[in-house]
Order: structure tokens, then C-alpha cells, then sequence
């Protein structure tokens, strides 16, 4: 345990909000993330829960001051900082910085290997609430666990509350030690790209293949309130939607399909992972505001008890996951194949907590209810995945 312990009542339950990467990448500005804000404001996305608008890479000017110190790009960012987080507070939301733990970032800027109490000053003096922190540029020989240690040491001595988001892609089993180093959240993979798989050599993963990862890697133990495994942040809204791209079985290389929006958004409530809103929220479908606002989804990710949904079954085409509930517990049916399924489970085979015999099972798509015995199956369409919320009467 080093001084950066965690703040556990910061991130009690995964943080939510926006960040730039997935939507504006390298070519992100200042009036994107004032746009950004107005828009989570405007469709409703921030009283659902979204609260923190994340400035990812490329914010920075190409060198730092004199004194080591970051400084805003003066092209992109041209009122600097602080009068950003100004205006994303006087929204009623929580602003975010990203920098790296390295001497760049993964574009190129200045980042902050061996700056590090210089940077959370200047964080906590523009207002930062949330810092994203990566892991590229010359790490100067120094291993993963010392170099996100000093950040956490750093945010830890500053007098503002700062979410930590460690983003180390999982290489060095982050979820290990994340807790320790004062971090709120860690990257568990690669990053995820808005495709359903990809190939082997391909940039990213695809939602498929997170899931894939995420269930190999059996690492539900090391999340609890206050410390998160992070899949990555939200590639939702960045395909066609309402299901106009027909999907080929043979092609993955394709941007989401509302279907697969849906699972990809369902898996990462059951999870508890960190919602990150990665589309350009002022050019979204209803589909996608609706689905990003479901609240009986919301609720399964921000359930208090903090715990990570497991895989119960896991077949060729067909998965059965759960996730226990303040309450009962959600159960999600995902049809990994090509064609509609019937999939089945049973409560007995879950993580419902099963002392009595009667059930009230919560359709989280459709909204309707029903009773049952135990016996949780379902046909679901091609690449879908339903969701009941299911508790003992
Ligand atoms: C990656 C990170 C992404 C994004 C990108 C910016 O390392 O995983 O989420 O932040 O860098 O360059």
C-alpha cells in the first residue's frame, strides 16, 4: 500500500460519462467538448448518471514550460484548461484529463514519467475531477506497478478529489495492484474497436473478443466498490444502427449492428464496468440515446454491491452470464450464432440467490414482468442478448 490509497466513496459505483478518443480521436478540440457537455445535458445522457466529460489524448501543446508543466494546445484548446472544466462544471458535470506514464503519450505529447506531482497540481488547480492515465512513451526502465504508484502518490497529496483511471491495457495484471496504487479503475485488454471481432494482427479487439477475454481471464475477485475492471470504454453509436447493416457471418469487419450494440451495452452493465460514452452524442440516433439511458441496465452497472458479472455456460453458439444484485441478480442469454436460438438456463444454474421457489423475472429490454419457478429460457435473435433482472419473492 503506498500513500495513494483509495478514495473508496470516489467511483462507490463505476463512473460514468464521455470521453473523446472513440469519437474525435487525435482531432479533438475544445468546442468538442463543450458540444460534448451541452449534448449529455440536452439528451438526458447526465441526468441517467453520465457525469464526467474526459479530454483524451492529444490535448496537450507539443512541449511542456519551462518547468515540465503541460501546457494546452493553443490551436485546439485555445481558452486552456481550466476555463474548460469551468465550463463543463457550470453544466453540472465533472471534467477529465488524460495523460500517459511514460515521457509521451501514445500520440506523441508530453505526458508524465517523473512530472508527476507538478501534473496533479496542475490538474487539481484547472478543476480536474477524473484523470484517464496510459501507459506509452519511455518508461525509463521503470516497471508498470512504480510508475502508476507515483501518479497515485501524487493525486493522493493533491487537495481535490481525482477519479484514477489506470489504462495499462492489462499487461501487467493491473487488477493486482490498481486497488493499491489508488486507482479507481484498470483496463483490463487492449482497446476495444467498434467491430464484433477482429482479426489476428488487427488494431484492437471487438466486443466478441473482450468477452472472450474477459471471461478467460477470471479476474470478477478483484473488483468491489471503489476499485473497477475496466473492458475499456464504450464503442456504442459507432456503426450503423436499428439494424440496417445485415451481417455476414463471414464478415467481421464491420461496425456494430444495433444488435450488437445492445450486447455490447448489456455486457458491459452486467460486468460493472466504467461507462464511457465513446460517440459524438450531438449526431445520435433515438436507438442509441435509448439504449445508453435503459434503466433497468443502468441499474445492473451501478448496483451497489459493485460485483463483476461471470460467465455460468459458455458454448460454441450461445453464453449464459450472471451477475448477483443487491436484490436477486441479472442473468443475460447472449446468441452468439447466426441464426435465432433458444437459450436455455435455469435459476439453480446461476448467480440468483435461490432460498424460495418463486421468482419475479424483469425484461430489461421490453420492461415487462412475469413469474417463474426457475426457469429463466429464451429465443433470441442472432448476436443478442436478453437480460432479465430476476429476484426471489
Ligand atoms: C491508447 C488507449 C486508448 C486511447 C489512446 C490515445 O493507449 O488505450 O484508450 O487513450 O491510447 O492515444
Amino acid at each position: 500500500m503506498t500513500d495513494g490509497a483509495p478514495n473508496s466513496y470516489l467511483a462507490a459505483t463505476p463512473p460514468m460519462g464521455w470521453n473523446s478518443w472513440n469519437a474525435h480521436s487525435c482531432a479533438v478540440t475544445e468546442g468538442d467538448i463543450r458540444a460534448a457537455a451541452d449534448a449529455l445535458v440536452e439528451t438526458g445522457l447526465r441526468d441517467a448518471g453520465y457525469e464526467y466529460v474526459v479530454v483524451d489524448d492529444c490535448w496537450m501543446a507539443d512541449e511542456t514550460d519551462d518547468g515540465g508543466r503541460l501546457r494546452a494546445d493553443p490551436t485546439d484548446f485555445p481558452d486552456g484548461m481550466a476555463a474548460l472544466a469551468d465550463y463543463v462544471h457550470d453544466r453540472g458535470l465533472k471534467f477529465g484529463l488524460y495523460s500517459s506514464a511514460g515521457r509521451h503519450t501514445c500520440q506523441g505529447y508530453p505526458a508524465s514519467l517523473g512530472r508527476e506531482r507538478t501534473h496533479a497540481e496542475q490538474f487539481a488547480d484547472w478543476g480536474v475531477d477524473y484523470l484517464k492515465y496510459d501507459n506509452c512513451g519511455d518508461h525509463r526502465g521503470r516497471d508498470a506497478v512504480s510508475r502508476y504508484a507515483a501518479m497515485g502518490d501524487a493525486l493522493a497529496a493533491v487537495d481535490r478529489d481525482i477519479v484514477y483511471s489506470i489504462c495499462e491495457w492489462g499487461q501487467s495484471a493491473p487488477w493486482t495492484w490498481g486497488r493499491n496504487v489508488g486507482g479507481h479503475c484498470w483496463r483490463v485488454t487492449d482497446d476495444a474497436v467498434a467491430k464484433w471481432q477482429t482479426s489476428p494482427g488487427e488494431f484492437g479487439l471487438g466486443i466478441a473478443d473482450i468477452l472472450d477475454r474477459v471471461a478467460a481471464l477470471d479476474i470478477a475477485a478483484a473488483q468491489a466498490p471503489g476499485g473497477w475492471n475496466d473492458p475499456d470504454m464504450l464503442q456504442v453509436g459507432n456503426g450503423p444502427e436499428s439494424g440496417q447493416a445485415q451481417h455476414e457471418p463471414t464478415d467481421i469487419h464491420r461496425p456494430l449492428t444495433h444488435a450488437e450494440n445492445r450486447t455490447h451495452f448489456a455486457f458491459w452493465c452486467l460486468l460493472g464496468a466504467p461507462l464511457l460514452v465513446g460517440t459524438d452524442l450531438t449526431d445520435s440516433s433515438r436507438a442509441v440515446l435509448d439504449l445508453l439511458t435503459n434503466e433497468w441496465l443502468l441499474a445492473i452497472d451501478q448496483d451497489p454491491l459493485g460485483l463483476q458479472g461471470t460467465p455460468d455456460r459458455r458454448e460454441e453458439t450461445h453464453e449464459v452470464w450472471s451477475k448477483r444484485l443487491r436484490d436477486g441478480a441479472a442473468v443475460a442469454l447472449w446468441n452468439r450464432g447466426d441464426d435465432p436460438a433458444r437459450v436455455r438456463a435455469h435459476v439453480d444454474d446461476t448467480s440468483v440467490p435461490t432460498a424460495g421457489d418463486r421468482y419475479t423475472v424483469l425484461d430489461c429490454w421490453s420492461g415487462e414482468r412475469w413469474e417463474t419457478r426457475g426457469d429463466l429460457s429464451a429465443t433470441v435473435d442472432p448476436r443478442e442478448t436478453a437480460v432479465f433482472r430476476v429476484t426471489p419473492q
